[in-house]
């Protein structure tokens, strides 16, 4: 037997299976080493101690190769395993469906945003509105033309005989003419006013809705956000200022704001303004403004004074702004269309998604 060519095969045993071969020849119960040791008994003893010496030695060397053989093919197998399962990071994974912001969201969130680092605070009102919140309270009692500006949802409770709607303390202000969808936010004025004393400063994002005939330009639910300021000092200046920096926020340190005179019944003077968008070269009527009226401020007093609360806005001026939250979307983006905000085509709402 020549041990160095067993080493050597044992060494090159390309499988597990032919390394236990291999075993077997040499060292099973018929293995080659085996059969040579029991020839020793035929030999003299010097011969025999030589040669079982040997034989150990072989023994032990092809027990050890045969170990680090098997070591070394068990090492390769964990190998090529691993790589065959190992995750190829370059395929290309699952795609999420993941939704966004609707454009009416966003652009609120960016109004808002420029009014709260002025220090405004935002609150919001109920969407089915009183009459006198909506109208009366803020000047358009029923038989004022100014209320035919604006056509009205009015919302019946027949079949809802315990329905009413609460005042800023709960109570019941469903009053004679029953409900509206809100018609603009300014109704959160009064509501705002009685609840609170002055100076402050709030916003009202809000959704509204108008009973009316919709085409490309109208909606009969769209969105406002109206502003307002009240303290003992408040000037048309303030109200300018703050117009002028909301132009500044959406469109840059070039932006600017330009006043109009015109109507509305709960300001006085009243303006519609416009901005001034530089990058197109172009004014943009985005709303009305002006002076709270002192009737507002009466009304608010009267009514905290039948709740049991003191007079507050008595020697106090304010401002007041309301604008269309979807048409600065329609000027800013070119949409022709306002109906498409709210036909849910994703087609559409794809393009503008935060
Ligand atoms: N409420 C008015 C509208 O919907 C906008 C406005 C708000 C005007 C506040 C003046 C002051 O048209």
């Amino acid at each position: 037997m020549n041990i160095e060519a067993a080493l050597e095969e044992i060494g090159k045993a390309p499988t597990l299976e032919s390394l236990q071969a291999l075993k077997v020849q040499y060292l099973g119960k018929n293995g080659l080493v085996t059969q040579e040791m029991k020839t020793l008994g035929r030999l003299s003893p010097e011969e025999r101690r030589e040669k079982g010496r040997v034989l150990n030695e072989w023994k032990a060397a092809l027990e050890k190769a045969l170990e680090a053989r098997e070591a070394q093919l068990r090492e390769e197998a964990l190998q090529a395993r691993l790589l065959q399962e190992s995750i190829d990071v370059s395929l290309p994974g699952y795609a999420f469906p993941s939704g966004g912001l609707h454009i009416t969201s966003r652009i609120m969130q960016e109004l808002v945003g420029i009014f709260r680092k002025q220090g405004f605070s935002v609150v919001e009102g109920p969407e089915v509105e009183s009459e006198f919140f909506n109208f009366d309270a803020i000047n358009m009692p029923d038989w004022h033309p100014a209320r035919d500006m604006q056509d009205t949802f009015w919302v019946e409770f027949k079949n809802q005989p315990g329905f009413t709607i609460q005042g800023p303390f709960g109570e019941d202000v469903t009053g004679r003419g029953g409900a509206v969808l809100r018609t603009h936010t300014s109704g959160m004025q009064i509501r705002y006013m009685i609840q609170h004393t002055p100076p402050f400063r709030i916003v009202v994002p809000g959704r509204v809705f108008r009973y009316e005939q919709t085409d490309a330009s109208h909606e009969a639910m769209f969105h406002q956000l109206e502003g307002l300021v009240v303290g003992p000092n408040i000037t048309m200046a303030d109200l300018k200022g703050a117009i002028s920096e909301l132009a500044r926020g959406l469109f840059g340190e070039e932006g600017k704001a330009r006043f109009q005179p015109t109507y509305f019944p709960f300001v006085e003077p009243g303006v519609q303004f416009a901005m001034w968008w530089p990058e197109r070269q172009k004014w943009l009527e985005l709303g009305g403004a002006g002076m709270v009226h002192p009737y507002l401020f009466k009304a608010v007093d009267d009514y905290r004074e039948r709740q049991g609360l003191p007079r507050a806005y008595e020697g106090m001026t304010g401002w007041a702004f309301g604008m269309g939250v979807e048409r600065l979307a329609l000027l800013r983006y070119g949409i022709p269309d306002i109906r498409y905000f709210y036909q849910n085509r994703l087609s559409f709402l794809r393009q503008f998604r935060g």
